[in-house]
């Protein structure tokens, strides 16, 4: 490989000393048995376990705990089991513990039931969007996404069935977590008998107290039975640390993927044993990478030997996932390319190596421009102390950052911005909604959207026809809305399916828009491609779905034709799972299942009326496939993933935008510009001239 690129092992090795004076870590042996006894073993071995009893007695004694500790140190998988022991679960009450990530959910689940020698779905159990493992009647320990408890509220506004919420990984501010924080808050002095423990790797502990400091409204009288403090407690958890040695990289790199190539190429061929993490951004760039690891390491003959590349994102299958939690076969080095799932949600045990390429996804939205999407952006400082740490659990580790340490130094910013300070707010809005908020930018926020994107957010619902002129649901579309557990502009294109006599294909096409992606590159892209291509419809992406769903269905849900067809065969799986649950939430709302047979033109509107907003017009003369977008004339480009790629139509709706070197539309759908106006005429008022023009 090229020698532009920095190899460790040329640059001086050096520690680095940042305020905390390097990073410290503690050792566990790596599971190796997973009977009963040993694992109880492996528990008390974790940081946690020696303040038990005062966890304890924080909870006890206090409305709101919150602890604070390094990844690993067993907060998520020991701390609902001690409040289990401690009889918070006696009287059918129930534990939950949130985390942001869905598959953090159903990993730390998986975990505490096998410490727990339990069946996982019965004492404990958890829930995600469109997957319930529990049971009403036998869960005591329930792990959940934030967004899913915020759900539960809408049925059962207090969660009086929980006795203790613990909110976990709230230094990630996701945007459920800090809206779920606002409610817990509402609901504690409704409830002062809830428990909540807001539990963190990194948090600004101070100001999450202050948040949570509720002023006692009166002069405590003698000999009154107060109830638990209402001024927050916080516990630290200390570990055993290793060090961690922290190598920059000498000059910028152009190219992240090809370095992190090269640098994993060399640590396998120079350092001692041990597994290596990668932390990249998403599917595209960690399935390219382990390919070209996979590639290269075939190339250089004996090195592929010892080698185990696996991938680490959202979706995989559960076998995905085993294979990345045990542990390294003698002789073998694990290579684990992930998404920053792997940075405080998961701790992988044995990784000795950590590659931090120094970029995340992230969600942006610019109210401005009303373009939410995907970019690839500089991690913060807080966040690339926290991969640096993955590398010791174990022995000491090495952690190589593909960026300068002049860069991490003085342009690295010290946290991340909150995403509720950069999201479409228009689901949050909905769902405090129906909670019955309804002075929403009064609303005690840990940190305050912007009133731009307040405003927005307000104005694409009430052209949805969500809200009304008063700001309050409407009846019955936005109840209805609100009952999908979908994204608003998903949920209002299948209420709308309903009248056009197509919601059947609808709820197709809203299955498939919610995994990940139905494609899997088996044999490379051009093969990839080529399966695209026979089921490619010149409407675009969203009719080309239906006609994948309906081959799957024609092959008896074969996993061979799925394999000869480049199609992801537990993704189509999943999808027939979301669709029966969506046909059930229809049916419900009253809502009748019907199928247009071949009138794409009835789904094309139906897309139209969820998705108005995100219209696009081929600019005139484009040689390029230049769109703008109709409401902020922002230039974007159809992605090459697309039916659509170079087809270029002159009007086309996208499902979502996500950002490289440009805006590119993703699943996108080909319309006739007179049904903008139809489906949302408050919206498209202003721009009269723009739909007829060209
Ligand atoms: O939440 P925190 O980061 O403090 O730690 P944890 O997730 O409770 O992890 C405690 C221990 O359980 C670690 O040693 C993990 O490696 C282990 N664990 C595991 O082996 N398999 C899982 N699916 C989850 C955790
Ligand atoms: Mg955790």
């Amino acid at each position: 490989m090229a020698g532009q690129f920095w190899k460790p092992g040329s640059a001086k090795p050096r520690l680095i000393d940042d305020e905390d004076g390097g990073v410290l870590f503690y050792s566990t042996t790596p599971s190796s048995s997973s009977s009963y006894v040993n694992l109880e073993k492996e528990r008390q071995r974790l940081p946690v376990y020696k303040y038990r009893e005062a966890i304890l007695y924080l909870v006890e004694t206090h409305s709101t705990s919150i602890i604070v500790g390094e990844t690993g140190s067993g907060k998520t998988t020991q701390i609902p089991q001690y409040l289990k022991e401690a009889g918070w679960a006696d009287g059918g009450r129930v534990i939950a513990c949130t985390q942001p990530r869905r598959l953090a959910v159903q990993s730390v689940a998986a975990r505490v039931a096998e410490e727990m020698g339990v069946t996982l779905g019965e004492e404990v159990g958890y829930t995600i969007r469109f997957e319930d493992v529990t049971n009403p009647d036998l869960t005591r320990i329930k792990f959940l996404t934030d967004g899913v408890l915020l759900r539960e509220m809408m049925d059962d506004p207090l969660l009086s069935k929980y006795s203790v919420i613990m909110v976990d990984e709230a230094h990630e501010r996701s945007l459920a977590t800090d809206i779920l924080l606002g409610l817990l808050k509402k609901i504690q002095r409704r409830r002062p008998e809830l428990r909540l423990i807001i539990a963190s790797a990194t948090i600004e502990a101070k100001s999450m107290a202050e948040f949570f400091h509720i002023r006692k409204r009166r002069p405590q009288l003698e000999g009154e039975d107060h109830g638990p403090q209402t001024e927050p407690a916080i516990l630290s958890v200390e570990g055993r640390a290793f060090n961690v040695q922290i190598f920059y990289i000498e000059e910028p790199v152009s190219d992240y993927l090809r370095a992190t190539v090269s640098t994993v190429m060399s640590i396998h061929n120079k350092e001692s044993m041990g597994d290596i993490l990668v932390f990249l951004t998403g599917q595209d760039d960690i399935d390219a990478a382990v390919q070209l690891i996979t590639d290269e390491a075939q190339n250089s003959g004996k090195s592929s030997l010892g080698m185990i590349v696996l991938p680490l994102y959202s979706g995989l299958t559960r076998a995905d996932q085993d294979l990345i939690f045990s542990p390294s076969p003698r002789g073998k080095r694990k290579v684990v390319i992930s998404t920053n799932i792997a940075e405080t949600s998961l701790t992988l045990e044995g990784i000795v190596y950590v590659v931090d390429s120094g970029f995340s996804k992230q969600r942006f939205y610019n109210p401005i421009t009303d373009i939410e999407n995907l970019v690839v952006a500089p991690i913060s400082k807080a966040s690339a102390r926290q991969r640096a740490g993955r590398a010791g659990r174990v022995r000491p580790g090495k952690c190589y950052r593909l960026y300068t340490e002049d860069y991490f130094v003085n342009e690295m910013s010290a946290h991340g911005i909150p995403e509720m300070q950069r999201s479409n707010l228009a689901s949050s809005v909905i769902q405090l909604k129906a909670l019955g908020i309804d002075n929403i930018l009064g609303f005690d926020w840990p940190s305050s959207p912007s009133p731009e994107a307040m405003v927005r957010a307000l104005e694409v619902l009430y052209s949805l026809g969500v809200l009304d002129d008063d700001a309050k649901l409407t009846s019955p579309v936005g109840f209805q809305v609100a009952e999908i557990p979908l994204d608003p502009m998903v949920s209002k294109m299948i209420i709308a399916s309903d009248q056009l006599g197509c919601s059947e294909e609808i709820i197709t096409v809203s299955a498939i828009l919610s995994v990940q992606s139905i494609w899997i590159s088996v044999k490379g892209q051009k093969e990839l491609d080529e399966a695209k291509m026979r089921f490619a419809a010149a409407e675009g992406d969203h009719v080309t779905f239906l006609n994948v769903y309906k081959g799957f269905l024609q092959s008896n849900r074969s996993s061979k034709w799925c394999h000869q067809n480049s199609i992801n065969y537990h993704a189509m799986k999943k999808v027939i799972e979301v669709r029966q649950q969506l046909r059930r939430v229809a049916q419900r709302l009253g809502l009748a299942l019907k199928s247009c047979e071949n009138d794409m033109q009835a789904l094309r509107k139906a897309v139209t009326a969820g998705f108005f907003a995100n219209a696009c017009r081929l600019e005139p003369y484009s040689h390029n496939g230049t769109y703008k977008t109709l409401r902020g004339s922002q230039e974007v480009y159809i992605h090459p993933s697309s039916v659509l790629f170079r087809v270029n139509p002159k009007w086309v709706i996208y499902n979502s935008l996500v950002s490289t070197d440009r805006q590119y539309m993703r699943n996108v759908i080909s319309i006739d510009p007179s049904w903008l106006r139809e489906a949302a005429p408050h919206f498209y008022q202003q721009q009269p001239l723009n739909l007829n023009r060209h």
